[in-house]
């Protein structure tokens, strides 16, 4: 089996947490690729036998153009490869029907209660289901800090969180 992460991100925290899902996949022998939506098609990422889809939490939802060009420019960003266009709902909207292929989606989003937050990855998994992908898990969030920084023990979480996902896809086909 397969494997294809694909991710937003404007500061780096959502690549970082896509990062370490892609690497834990590996590590359970799923042979997995993995980037910014900005480089990867829909076309290509629809060919893989699982679809991890993860972006930032943005007024509480997926990202619009409006609050991508905030993130862009802010002078405090250092992320080199911010996600301008296409972004992820966009991207969505491109994403190939499948026929019950594996999925799973996440978000990074303020640590604070959800009700107050919103989560993009909500938002993300009747798109990609809309897709005819079969979501293995249900939607995660990777918690960063009001300083925009991932939580400590995140990235390890996104660890454990992918192995899960490798087990999960193991015995779903
Ligand atoms: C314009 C804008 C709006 C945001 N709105 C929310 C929000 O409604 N809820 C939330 O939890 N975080 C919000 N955030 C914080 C983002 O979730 C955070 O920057 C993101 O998770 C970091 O991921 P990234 O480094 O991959 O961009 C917002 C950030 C920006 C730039």
């Amino acid at each position: 089996m397969n494997a294809m992460v694909v991710y937003e991100s404007l500061y780096g925290n959502t690549a970082a947490i896509g990062e370490a899902i892609a690497e834990a996949l590996r590590g359970r022998g799923l042979e997995t690729e993995s980037g910014l939506i900005s480089r990867i098609s829909p076309e290509v990422a629809a060919a893989f036998d699982l679809l991890v889809v993860g972006g930032p939490t943005h007024q509480h939802g997926m990202s619009k153009p409006a609050t991508r060009r905030t993130a862009v420019q802010d002078a405090a960003n250092a992320f080199a490869d911010p996600t301008v266009e296409p972004g992820l709902s966009e991207w969505l909207t491109d994403l190939p029907d499948t026929d019950g292929k594996l999925g799973a989606v996440f978000d990074t989003r303020i640590d604070k209660p959800v009700f107050l937050t919103g989560s993009a990855a909500k938002g993300i998994a009747p798109r990609l289901q809309g897709s005819g992908y079969r979501l293995l898990a249900k939607p995660e969030s990777f918690l960063v800090t009001m300083k925009n920084r991932l939580r400590e023990g995140e990235i390890e979480r996104a660890g454990s969180w992918g192995a899960e996902l490798a087990e999960l896809a193991s015995v779903s086909r």
